[in-house]
């Protein structure tokens, strides 16, 4: 997976759309053919609205990205992915994430599945599969501070899910290093992840892989960064040392081993560690960074998180339009 592109220096090949064009003022209709979309998500952006346009040759050039400035069209827009993704390729476990940016998303998911026709539904359920990036350890499943009982709430009770088929590691293992290895052979003989949904940490970890963290680190039991927990604390009354001081996370080599990467980015706290996450060479201090490296990752940032962006940047190979 470490491939040359580690160590270049070169800006990655991706570009913003200008502002004009995002708010469909004059020079919006230049933009380029939707049949040029990123390579290997044609069928899973299929009849979407407010698509990606293009990212030419994206198999070789990183990530693409869509800029929403609609937060609620954003998280629509996401779980309509989520929900296509179970549809056509129900056989791949997706991979599923927790924390406040990914709960609209959810919401909208629920209202989406409760769209569905009755036998839409029904089959939905029953070939659920999915597989969660992280869990405390130390939380039991029921504990309302767990990303298990996160997930209950958000997803397998609104969907009425068989919680059989909501995967996630168990952080209440008396060996937690055990329990992520067996975590990570339950992934592997589920097939590996189709598309994994993921979020960014300040500190620029995905999933729970803080910095530094190497490109094909496993699954695995890590120590909590203090910044991480500070960042968590919210869920745990405020109090940074309340949160667990582990974590047993799925490592970037099971995430990058996915066909698809799905980077969701909303709030101006985030827009530094995202800028730096895709416009600065990959390395272990900024774990989001490694997403460089796979051939399809797309990332979806609503204005604010994306306004450090640099555009002067840009690479005539890929294209990126923002959505109104
Ligand atoms: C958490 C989780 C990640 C999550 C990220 C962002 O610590 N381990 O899976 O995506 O940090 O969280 P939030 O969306 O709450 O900012």
């Amino acid at each position: 997976m470490c491939r040359s592109c580690v160590t270049t220096t070169e800006a990655p090949n991706w570009w913003l759309t200008p502002p004009a064009e995002a708010s469909g003022e004059p020079g919006a209709a230049e933009q380029e053919p939707p049949s040029e979309r990123p390579t290997g998500w044609d069928r899973a952006l299929e009849g979407l609205t407010g698509e990606v346009l293009t990212a030419k040759e994206a198999d070789q050039n990183g990530p693409s990205l869509v800029r929403f400035s609609d937060p609620a069209g954003l998280a629509d827009w996401v779980a309509s992915l989520l929900l296509r993704e179970r549809q056509l390729r129900p056989e791949r476990p997706l991979g599923l994430a927790t924390g406040r940016t990914m709960e609209p998303i959810y919401a909208s998911l629920a209202r989406q599945v409760q769209e569905l026709t009755p036998a839409d539904r029904q089959e939905l359920r029953k070939r659920w599969c999915s597989f969660n990036l992280d869990a405390y350890v130390g939380l039991d499943r029921a504990d309302p501070r767990s990303f298990a009982a996160e997930m209950a709430d958000r997803l397998t009770s609104p969907l009425e899910l068989d919680p059989e088929r909501v995967h996630l590691p168990d952080g209440r293992a008396t060996d937690p290093q055990v329990a992520a290895e067996c975590y990570a052979a339950q992934l592997a003989a589920a097939g590996g992840i189709g598309l994994q949904l993921l979020g960014l940490g300040l500190n620029g970890h995905v999933g729970f892989n803080e910095p530094p963290c190497d490109a094909d680190a496993s699954c695995r039991c890590l120590e909590l960064s203090p910044a991480t927990r500070h960042q968590n604390a919210g869920a745990f009354g405020g109090s940074p040392e309340a949160v667990p001081e582990q974590a047993i996370s799925l490592g970037l080599r099971e995430i990058l081993a996915a066909d698809r990467l799905l980077l969701v980015v909303t709030g101006a706290a985030k827009a530094e560690v995202l800028a730096r996450a895709l416009q600065e060479p990959p390395t272990p201090e900024l774990p989001a960074s490694w997403i460089q490296l796979h051939p399809r990752a797309l990332v979806v940032a609503d204005g604010k998180a994306a306004s450090l962006l640099d555009a002067s940047r840009k690479q005539p190979q890929a294209a990126i339009r923002g959505l109104a």
